[in-house]
């Protein structure tokens, strides 16, 4: 249960509310599909923490991140021409270089080249990796370093990116990634039926141990299997967003980062990265769905209708009648609580271990921002992020469940 004081500092992130400042001076964030940006194509409009921009890839391949409102008037970008390496607004016709340099200004025939230097044009540093373009929106000249995720630095083909657009604060989806107790209850109809010992496992009921790391925390589940043996497996929350999940057999280096990035306050995008540090990503329909930015698909319908629940399915055993894909089933319950969930309503239990933790990190963090110091969890030259790779493995019963870390 968090007071309303609380819950607004952990869950506002638009109009400079200090959690939204504060991840946007630290972190990246990731903005668009790669694939989606062609060059000399249309600019994406992207809103982000209840701000508009615009992201384009120019002429020579680069990304361009600008605000969505020409300098001039306010005219969409969006709606810019994108040639020759640059934005053109299609009301006045300034034109803005792809690295953020007003270069033509056609309404001020004198003193053009002066004129153009002082056209205060906003725009964003931006990085290409696991074909997602991210931006920093922080303050200052200087940009965080890009956090070493499991998935940095990995051939193409070993990653892959998509992401849906929820009805819904940051912190509830940040919450059911990190909400263990929930995948063998909500998931239940798609746990007894993938066969994978990783899924089938989460049945059992685990004990779970948290471990604090420099980058938020650890959270190992250990279960003990028919056969005698442990079944160990740690998924890690990577401040601010980032849930890094073990997926699959066990031994299979491979693993999956969902995160919740917030559109504004009652809107996110739900990102899921799958990776394979050893050979490429399986191309199968369930992670590479025809179209990365709206997957997996939303419940179909609304809170008139139950967001489109089927009953007749239900009543042939499907569990929750959300037969679309296992992330349907996230979105309907977190869209259900409505955009910001009252937290002072709530009751808490055992099994919600891990979301406490993920408030109690993050409310440590804005208060130190809050008090104008640089957050711990910030300070990214300190943080051993290959820490946060998960972990499945099987050990003999008597092994000690930390030996596998
Ligand atoms: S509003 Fe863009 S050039 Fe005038
Ligand atoms: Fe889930």
């Amino acid at each position: 249960m968090l007071s309303k004081e609380d819950n607004d500092l952990l869950t506002q992130v638009s109009n400079g509310a200090p959690m939204g400042q504060m991840i946007k001076q630290y972190w990246w964030i990731p903005a668009a599909l790669s694939e989606k940006l062609e060059a000399d194509g249309a600019p994406q409009r992207v809103r982000l923490f209840g701000d508009n921009y615009v992201a384009f890839r120019a002429t020579n391949g680069s990304v361009g991140f600008f605000d969505e409102a020409c300098p001039h008037r306010g005219a969409s970008m969006a709606l810019a021409r994108n040639e020759d390496n640059s934005l053109r607004c299609i009301y006045h016709g300034w034109r803005f270089s792809v690295e953020g340099v007003t270069v033509e200004v056609p309404t001020q025939p004198q003193n053009e080249a002066e004129y153009c230097k002082h056209v205060p044009l906003k725009h964003f540093p931006v990085k290409e990796e696991a074909g997602i373009v991210w931006v920093w929106l922080g303050l200052g000249d200087t940009p965080p370093p890009f956090p070493e995720l499991p998935f940095v630095g990995l051939p193409a083909g070993h990653t892959t990116a998509f992401r849906q657009k929820v009805n819904a604060n940051w912190l509830q989806g940040v919450e059911t990634t990190m909400d263990s107790a929930h995948l063998g209850v909500l998931h239940q109809t798609y746990t007894r039926t993938m066969g994978a010992i990783g899924l089938t496992a989460v049945n059992q009921a685990p004990v779970y141990h948290l471990v604090p790391q420099t980058y938020g925390f650890r959270y190992a589940a250990v279960r003990d299997l028919p056969d005698g043996r442990k079944y160990v497996r740690t998924n890690s929350f990577v401040a601010p967003w980032y849930g890094v999940i073990a997926a699959g057999e066990p031994s299979v280096p491979r693993g999956a980062l969902f995160f919740s990035v917030p559109v504004d306050d009652e809107n996110i995008w739900y990102w899921n990265i799958t990776y394979n540090t050893d050979s490429p990503v399986l191309r199968s329909p369930a992670i590479m769905p025809s179209d990365g930015d709206s997957f997996p698909p939303l419940p179909p319908g609304d809170e008139n209708n139950n967001w489109g629940q089927d009953r007749q399915l239900m009543k042939l055993g499907h569990f929750t009648g959300f037969p679309q894909a296992l992330g349907t089933e996230d979105f309907a319950v977190i869209m259900s609580q409505g955009p910001i969930v009252d937290r002072s309503k709530e009751y808490l239990g055992a099994g919600d271990g891990a979301l406490v933790q993920v408030r109690r990190t993050l409310m440590a963090a804005v208060r130190e921002f809050v008090d104008g110091k640089v957050p711990a969890l910030t300070k990214h030259a300190d943080i051993d992020y290959s820490s946060a790779a998960p972990v499945s493995v099987m050990v003999e019963r008597d092994a000690e469940w930390r030996s596998v870390l």
